[in-house]
């Protein structure tokens, strides 16, 4: 018998309870074993849940039980998440976790220290939810060099950003209604600002190119600052405009990884992904590109991760199997992403429209114009042909210097 702790009944804390004993029989079945839930840490209280008997407010309770072999971290944040599980992991518990904030800040680490104590430190719930993406980055396409990794990697955002697309809904309009829905927090800002997506990529990055990238290497911008305007500029270029986050490896070896929203082809399977889905895909040499879709986000499928990987821990029997890298923190292999060649859509505004076109057509030569209803004469949108980033960035400013003011700007990212 293995017995098991859940810090936090949250969300997916008491998804995780909750399907653990809804499916309990068949859990044990895989696991090759008995399994029972002992304790379960939080700090509020639930005297009518029919778990009532295990809830307890000290960690050092679960630390100090020996009986506790598994402990499933859904607390989320990274204090005090981060001691409560580096202290099982150094009493041998091992510890699976949905926390993307811990994984990306602290997974070398903690992966060093659960194996270093023979355990486990599994993590498949903290990228796309219910969706199986890092046993398969780490297991099924570990015969692959991984070339590139791209996704929509969270939820809110892409919820937000398709009711713009389909409903023409202002950016504040849909995100009161992601924060009227439970998709979105009151402080929306991990989602919108991009952290969130962030976190996650720095995860699968790691995975994939074997050193740890910590998210504050990596470029990223939210979606706060695309307008309906973009949304109706990328729809007559022939695309959408998603919230991207990716990583790729480049002939030096240098990973370069961002997080920013992007203009998609229709044709990319990347822009049929809507709502709250996720969608991963993963280049490597010998599968061409692979995806992966499905809830990003929510109580049981994240739940169904969780347990998933309790299910593992169980298995491994006090062997340690969990995935490692290297660490990155002091070594320069992340890119400038101004070094990135991309093509960008512009969109400013002018005094004289002839005038500007010429300046333009001048500085870019071959761009592609863009039209919306209701354009503005003044207003003028364009895709820029593919350059480095800071080429395009010193082309803009000798334009801004000719009196054309950039108003908006959003990389095109094909893949
Ligand atoms: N806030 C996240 C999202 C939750 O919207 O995708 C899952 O990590």
């Amino acid at each position: 018998m293995s017995k098991i702790a859940v810090l936090g009944y949250g969300v997916v804390g008491s998804g995780t309870v909750e399907l653990f004993y809804k499916n309990k029989e068949r859990i044990e079945g895989k696991a090759g074993k008995k399994l029972n839930i002992k304790y379960i840490l939080d700090i509020r209280d639930f005297p009518f849940s029919p778990y009532a008997d295990k809830f307890v407010k000290d960690i050092n309770v679960i630390i100090n039980d020996d009986e506790v072999e598994i402990v499933a971290e859904v607390m989320g944040g990274l204090h005090p998440a981060y001691e409560f599980v580096r202290s099982c992991l150094e009493k041998g518990k091992s510890v699976v976790t949905s926390n993307k904030e811990l994984v990306a800040a602290k997974g070398y680490e903690l992966l060093t220290v659960a194996k270093e104590n023979n355990c486990n430190f599994y993590f498949e719930a903290s990228v796309g939810g219910g969706i199986p993406i890092i046993r398969p980055l780490h297991q099924c396409l570990a015969a692959n060099e991984i070339s590139e990794i791209a996704g929509i990697l969270n939820g809110t955002t892409n919820f937000i950003l398709t009711k713009m697309i389909e409903d023409q809904m202002s950016f504040e309009d849909a995100l009161a209604m992601a924060q009227s829905l439970g998709y979105a927090e009151k402080d929306p800002t991990a989602d919108v600002e991009g952290h969130d997506a962030c976190r996650k990529i720095c995860i699968l990055a790691s995975l994939a190119f074997g050193r740890h990238v910590y998210p504050d290497k990596v470029h990223t911008e939210g979606i706060s600052s695309v307008t309906l305007e973009d949304v109706e500029y990328a729809e007559n270029w022939g695309g959408v405009v998603k919230l991207i986050g990716s990583a790729k490896k480049l002939s030096d070896g240098k990973i370069l990884p961002m997080v920013r929203p992007a203009f998609i082809e229709k044709s990319s399977q990347l822009s049929a992904i809507d709502d709250v889905f996720n969608g991963i895909m993963v280049k490597g040499d010998a599968i061409d590109k692979v995806l992966f879709y499905g809830r990003g986000a929510g109580k049981m499928p994240t739940a169904s991760a969780v347990v998933a990987d309790i299910i593992d821990a169980a298995k491994a029997n006090g062997t340690s199997s969990s995935q490692t890298w290297e660490d990155g923190r002091d070594v320069d292999f992340i890119e400038d992403f101004k070094q990135d060649e991309t093509s960008m859509y512009v969109r400013i505004n002018c005094t004289n429209r002839d005038k500007a076109l010429e300046e333009i057509n001048e500085s870019f030569g071959d761009v592609k114009y863009l039209a919306r209803k209701n354009q503005d004469k003044n207003e003028l949108a364009f895709v820029t042909p593919s350059m480095k980033e800071c080429e395009i960035d010193k082309r803009l400013s000798d334009l801004c210097e000719k009196g054309i003011k950039v108003i908006g700007k959003i990389r095109v990212f094909d893949f």
